[in-house]
């Protein structure tokens, strides 16, 4: 059976194998998807190893720079993130980075919630990882501006810089802003201390501004908990850019698209209950 696995480290709390077993169950694909937990120091001894028998795999934190250099070759998004989620063994044995994130929460916004991000001003909150995944992605989608805002302004400033090319990008401190935007993205980790990022309410334009957290959690994140308080039209969780990422990358694999609707509400009841 085609084996696929999922390195991070640690790794034990992965979705990624549920998902991924529901989606081969819905899309009548045979294939095995488990957990791999790489040592912290051989990632790339690990990866190799796997990919003598191994068709593909997903890459979580701590890995994804390095699956980044370990590839043999890179999709554009890959490329201009910085970073691999997904490796896919080709047909000559030779490894393609992918980087599925971005494309996962583009998916959420515009499929799954209907929301257009063309001509949109975009606000989103953080300069690591997370961010530079995304902002191919949502580039793509033409909105009329991006800021991006980070408590270290000069690690946005570097981002904006490295993808102005792709459209109208730049750079803020989270206290300088106070026009209303159509969206926010809060890619920091702040959630994760209970914080949110320090921006102006004013932001928001009440019942219109959709406001997306890239974390989730069994109650609502801090940052959606104040965004709802602040009268945000829509507020989401990053529970569907999960769900989203890993079709992207089943797609990549499978060339099947799975449904994620059953999948994302397994997702939240498991989540929940
Ligand atoms: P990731 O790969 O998830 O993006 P990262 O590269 O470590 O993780 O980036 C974390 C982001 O969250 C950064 O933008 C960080 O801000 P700094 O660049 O100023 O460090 C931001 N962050 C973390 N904790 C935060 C907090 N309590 N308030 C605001 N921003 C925070």
């Amino acid at each position: 059976m085609d084996r696929y696995v999922v390195f991070g480290n640690p790794i034990g709390h992965s979705k990624s194998p549920m998902i991924h077993r529901l989606f081969a169950e819905q899309t009548g694909q045979s294939l095995d998807y488990s957990t791999l937990l790489a040592p912290l120091d051989d990632f790339s001894g690990s990866a190799t190893a796997f990919f003598r028998e191994g068709r593909g795999a997903n890459v979580t934190v701590p890995f994804k720079e390095e699956a980044y250099r370990l590839a043999n070759s890179l999709t554009d998004r890959a490329q201009r993130a910085g970073a691999v989620n997904t490796l896919s063994k080709l047909a000559d044995g030779s490894l393609l980075g992918d980087n599925t994130d971005g494309a996962g929460l583009v998916r959420d916004l515009t499929v799954n919630a209907g929301f257009s991000l063309t001509g949109k001003r975009i606000l989103l909150l953080g300069a690591g990882g997370a961010v530079r995944g995304a902002l191919e992605p949502l580039l793509a989608e033409k909105p009329a501006s991006m800021i991006i805002a980070n408590r270290t302004v000069d690690k946005a400033e570097r981002l904006a810089e490295l993808f102005c090319d792709l459209g109208p990008v730049s750079a803020s401190g989270f206290d300088w802003l106070r026009e209303p935007v159509d969206v926010i993205i809060n890619a920091t980790s702040a959630s994760l201390s209970g914080d949110v990022p320090p921006i102006a309410a004013s932001l928001i334009e009440p019942g219109k501004t959709l406001c997306y957290d890239m974390m989730y959690g069994k109650e609502p994140t801090a940052f959606c908990r104040w965004a709802s308080e602040q009268g945000a039209g829509v507020v989401m969780d990053g529970l569907g850019m999960l769900a989203e990422q890993a079709a992207e990358a089943f797609f990549l694999w499978r060339g099947v698209r799975p449904d994620t609707t059953p999948v994302l509400a397994e997702l939240r009841r498991q989540l929940t209950e």
